[in-house]
């Protein structure tokens, strides 16, 4: 009789302890939906998009997939480069897996280009442009809801500091005719550039290595 007194409440105890861990996994559901859906990034309440590393999921870009690195030096283009740095691009791994499968950019896809000043122009390899100092930072993000208005559904943002000084927190999407304009009329897939990027061509589906 005693040992039945003392089970009941166990299973009673059980039962509830069930019940709650039933529930948390219903509560949690959504947030695991949102690390793990299409939509990697963090927009704050006044539509300016946070850096990675800020996001609800925070998010390392030197993690991603790296695509390639255009440099447009000074000494090319008679000193005066609109761009004079390296653009190192990097595309986020879940967008670069439906790339690999389908050819297309699904809906969310987010690039990243980090600027870096050219440092050293010798090493003891030789003459050429060595990596310097991280710059700027800018993105690009492909999403048919939030950007319905834009050409191509992409839009633009850059966190660099025209001054020089540090990267803002948070940006706000550049007017389409101060970015998207070039990539829609120059870029090869979709707005982005991947004529400049060998990770997503060789990564094509239906193209040779
Ligand atoms: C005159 C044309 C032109 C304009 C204007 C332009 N871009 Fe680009 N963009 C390029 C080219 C070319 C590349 C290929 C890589 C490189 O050279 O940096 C590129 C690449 C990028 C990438 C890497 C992903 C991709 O789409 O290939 C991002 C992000 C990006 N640009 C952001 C911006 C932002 C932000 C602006 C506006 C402030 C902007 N771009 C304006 C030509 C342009």
């Amino acid at each position: 009789m005693r040992s039945q007194s003392f089970v009941r409440p166990l299973l009673t105890l059980l039962g509830v302890a069930g019940c709650l861990v039933f529930l948390f996994g219903i509560m949690a559901a959504p947030s695991i939906a949102k690390s793990k859906g299409d939509r990697v990034y963090t927009f704050n309440d006044k539509d300016e998009l946070l850096q990675p590393l800020d996001w609800d999921v925070p998010s390392d870009w030197r993690e991603w997939v790296y695509v390639g690195t255009p440099l447009t030096p000074n000494e090319l283009n008679n000193g005066k480069a609109s761009f004079p740095e390296f653009h190192s691009v990097y595309i986020h791994p879940d967008h670069y897996k439906v790339w690999k499968k389908t050819g297309a950019w699904p809906d969310g896809t987010i690039l990243i280009k980090e600027m870096t000043s050219v440092g050293s122009k010798q090493a003891v390899s030789g003459q050429g442009y060595f990596m310097g100092e991280y710059l700027g930072l800018e993105a690009t993000i492909k999403d048919s809801k939030r950007f319905k208005d834009e050409p191509g559904y992409w839009a633009y943002f850059s966190w660099t500091d025209e001054k020089g000084g540090p990267r803002k927190k948070t940006t706000k999407a550049e007017p389409a005719g101060k970015c998207n304009i070039c990539h829609q009329a120059f870029a090869k897939d979709d707005w982005v550039f991947t004529q400049y990027y060998p990770v997503l061509r060789a990564a094509k589906p239906g193209r040779g290595k």
